[in-house]
């Protein structure tokens, strides 16, 4: 299963400034929309393009377009959905398939309790979005849903990804492509990122 982490400089410096410790709700939520639109950028890196012929000012003017792609974009509730406007932004005319999934806080098993997709999965890439890949639980089950659903092709971006969740991933779900700013040095007991995030879902909503 392929990770990607990206190095560039941009994504190392806002995924840096997410570590700070005490930062607030704003610039949390600011730098999560923001690699949201880098990790979207990236993984379309290989999208197919045509060639079309456009009225330019000046004449005919042969462009290029991107080729009938048809993406849905899956965010996980909550936290995943921080970073969907960034992402729509890249990809505006994408449609969005929503899932609900809680992370028991003592099994960290995935709970899912809410799923809304959109049709003809069968024809669509999805591109599944979650700040964080910690165990893996919650990918996993997403991605078990969507198959279940016809979907083929899918890809995720994570904010940070610590090796269990990546190798469970792989275990699993081979075929999906991982596309992430960090990839972290382990989970706590806890079941959380280290260094990490902390948790993303109440820095997003400015819960807890
Ligand atoms: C967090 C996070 C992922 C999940 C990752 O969500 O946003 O969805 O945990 O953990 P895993 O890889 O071990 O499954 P959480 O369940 O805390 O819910 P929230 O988004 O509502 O905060
Ligand atoms: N969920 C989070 O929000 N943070 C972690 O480190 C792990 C799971």
């Amino acid at each position: 299963m392929p990770i990607h982490e990206i190095r560039h400089p941009l994504v190392r410096h806002k995924i840096g400034l997410m570590r700070e410790g005490d930062i607030s709700t704003k610039k949390f939520r600011e730098l999560t929309a923001e690699l949201g639109r880098l990790l979207a950028y990236e993984a379309c890196k290989d999208f197919e393009l045509e060639t079309v012929t456009l009225q330019g000012w000046a004449g005919p003017v042969e462009v290029d377009q991107i080729k009938g792609k048809k993406v849905t974009v899956v965010p996980i509730l909550r936290a995943g959905l921080g970073m969907l406007d960034g992402v729509l932004d890249m990809i505006p005319s994408a449609k969005v398939s929503v899932v609900g999934i809680a992370r028991n806080e003592e099994t960290l098993q995935p709970a899912p309790y809410f799923e809304k997709f959109v049709g003809h999965l069968g024809e669509r890439m999805a591109l599944i979005i979650d700040p964080m890949l910690a165990t893996g639980g919650s990918l996993v089950a997403t991605c078990d849903m969507l198959k279940r659903k016809g979907c083929g092709q899918i890809r995720a971006l994570v904010l940070v990804a610590a090796p269990e969740g990546i190798a469970l991933m792989a275990e699993r779900h081979p075929d999906v492509e991982i596309f992430t700013a960090s990839v972290d040095s382990h989970l706590n007991e806890q079941g959380y990122i280290i260094p990490g995030l902390g948790d993303a879902g109440d820095k997003i909503f400015g819960t807890k």
